[in-house]
């Protein structure tokens, strides 16, 4: 009879043991699953600028201060890492998922005069693509 309990005992402990493995297995594909979605993410947002093109609608799902698409005189731009050091402050962020070309070339909160020549450069660095029609 003990005998019985104690391979009925081995027997439930197996199976608890297969069963945690076979889930850790399972959280392992589920991570790498997210870690490939990321990098085609990624990959999306590494295409050739020359080539890339963007609708309205595809700058209008970047529109908060760390995620910020502009469009400016049909050219498109990534300025989530500007935003936040811009030197006008706040006011480039009422751009981020628009066309801000009207913004950029009157500056409405500022001194309502178009950007410098070097801010116009420093547009380059943070170019993407090109707007579709
Ligand atoms: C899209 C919306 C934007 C708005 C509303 C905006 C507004 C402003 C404002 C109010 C100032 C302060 C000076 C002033 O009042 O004239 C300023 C300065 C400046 N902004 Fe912007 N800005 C925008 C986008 C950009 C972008 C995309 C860049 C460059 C990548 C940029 C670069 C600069 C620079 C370099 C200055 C210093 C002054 C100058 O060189 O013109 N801004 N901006």
């Amino acid at each position: 009879m003990k005998k019985i309990l104690l391979i009925g005992l081995g027997v439930i402990i197996v199976a608890l043991a297969g069963f945690y493995i076979w889930q850790q297995g399972m959280s392992i594909e589920t991570a790498q699953e997210e870690v490939d979605n990321e990098e085609e993410g990624a990959i999306e947002e590494m295409k050739d600028p020359s080539e890339a093109t963007y609708s309205l609608e595809d700058i209008a799902t970047h529109g908060i201060e760390e995620d910020c698409w502009v469009a400016i005189n049909g050219k498109v731009y990534d300025l989530s890492h500007f935003a936040s050091v811009h030197p006008g402050g706040d006011s480039v962020i009422e751009g981020c998922g628009k066309d801000a070309t009207v913004l950029f070339e009157t500056r409405p909160t500022g001194s309502g005069t178009p950007h410098s020549e070097n801010a116009r450069k420093t547009l380059d660095e943070y170019f993407i693509g090109t707007l579709s029609q």
